[in-house]
């Protein structure tokens, strides 16, 4: 009897948090990792600078949770209720200082020449935001971006943000800039408000060349390849036709080996390693986290069926990570291997 009580008491409970969700619990579970438990920030750029939260409307935070920035890494979050997304939203507002004061003071409405604004951002915006507005490369892991910049510079021809942002909250952030960024205020730069107005006005028009990011394709964990050749033939093939794609073969080993003693090995099971430092160099620098599937490999072995390659789809591994450039990247690696396997099985 007391028991079922208690249970009864217990699911009430638990629906009323149902009901008012938990700002600070679904920000511990949905952005701390990146953005810092207290918002001080990480891969994510910080989101408790007063400088930033005044700047910014309640909109502009909703529409960057809801939508993301695709192609970049701040990932989109279809799943929360809007309850819950208002509910982060209060919990990023208790960082905030004099907001009451900030609402009251608007800049005059922006009227810019985007002509104009396109020669200043040259000069002025284009060393960290890109020339097209693209962002700063990589992913923003400490290694991806330039040791000077302790945050990313981020894109501002994407999508969500174009979606998100208001001309006032672009103008807000040129007009005092982000204290305690990279970011600074361009009326402290020597511009002035007309400067400011075409500036915004041409990061406006980057809405028409903003590049729109498609779903990804479902993608195979893995890749694979038959072979009409023996075992050892097919490891053959595969050395040449790496070498053949200038990659380097660092060794060819036994599935099994370090695993079993060697008279238990299965031999039907070898793995080839090949590596092109070009390359890993360039992956590298987007993201440290690629070192994880370097170097490249090709397993072969046979069973009843006959002899087969197979290798991890680099492609389905990158959609963990919410970047165009790493997808690229990772295309390209998984169309080499494709292509290495087909070739070997000629
Ligand atoms: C996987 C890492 C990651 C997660 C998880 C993540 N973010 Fe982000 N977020 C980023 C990055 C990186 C950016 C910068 C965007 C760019 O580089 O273009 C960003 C940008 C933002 C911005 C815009 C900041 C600005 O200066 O305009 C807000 C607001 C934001 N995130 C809030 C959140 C909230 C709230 C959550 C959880 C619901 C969240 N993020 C989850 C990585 C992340
Ligand atoms: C020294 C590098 C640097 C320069 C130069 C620079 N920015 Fe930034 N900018 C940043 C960084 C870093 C941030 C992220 C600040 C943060 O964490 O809130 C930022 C943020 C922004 C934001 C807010 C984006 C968002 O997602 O909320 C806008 C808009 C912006 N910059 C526009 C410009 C324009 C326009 C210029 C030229 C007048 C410029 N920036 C010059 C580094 C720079």
């Amino acid at each position: 009897m007391y028991r079922l009580f208690f249970i009864l008491l217990f699911c009430s409970l638990s629906l009323t948090t149902q009901a008012a969700p938990d700002g600070a619990r679904l920000y511990e579970l949905n952005c701390s990792a990146c953005h810092g438990l207290n918002g001080e920030g990480g891969v994510g750029v910080p989101l408790a600078l007063n400088g930033f939260l005044n700047a910014v409307d309640d909109k502009f935070l909703f529409t960057t949770i809801r939508e993301g920035r695709p192609g970049r890494v701040m990932p989109a979050h279809p799943s929360l209720s809007d309850a819950q997304i208002r509910a982060i939203i209060e919990h990023l507002r208790g960082w905030e200082e004099n907001r009451d004061e900030v609402t009251k003071r608007q800049y005059r409405q922006v009227n810019g020449d985007a002509e104009r604004g396109k020669t200043l951002y040259g000069g002025y915006c284009a060393g960290c935001h890109g020339s097209n507005g693209e962002g700063g490369h990589g992913t923003g892991v400490t290694f991806s971006r330039p040791r000077d910049l302790p945050i990313m510079p981020p894109a501002l021809n994407n999508p969500g943000f174009l979606n998100a942002a208001s001309d006032q909250m672009i103008k807000r952030t040129l007009m005092e800039g982000r204290e305690g960024t990279p970011m600074r205020s361009y009326i402290k730069m020597g511009l002035n408000e007309q400067n400011i107005d075409d500036i915004v006005s041409y990061v406006r028009s980057f809405e028409k060349t903003a590049i729109h990011w498609k779903p990804k394709e479902e993608q195979s964990p893995v890749l694979t390849q038959d072979s009409d050749y023996s075992v050892e033939e097919t490891v053959k093939n595969i050395q040449r036709a790496a070498i053949g794609k200038n990659f380097r073969i660092i060794r060819v080993q036994n599935l099994e080996e370090g695993l079993f003693p060697e008279a238990e090995q299965n031999k039907k099971q070898v793995v080839v390693y090949f590596c092109n430092f070009n390359f890993i160099n360039k992956a590298l620098s987007l993201d440290p986290r690629i070192g994880l599937f370097m170097p490249c490999q090709i397993t072969v072995y046979e069973d009843e069926a006959g002899v087969h390659m197979m290798t991890i789809n680099p492609q389905y591994l990158s959609r963990v990570y919410n970047n165009a450039e790493l997808d690229q990247a990772c295309e390209q690696m998984s169309n080499v291997y494709t292509e290495i396997m087909e070739e070997a099985s000629l």
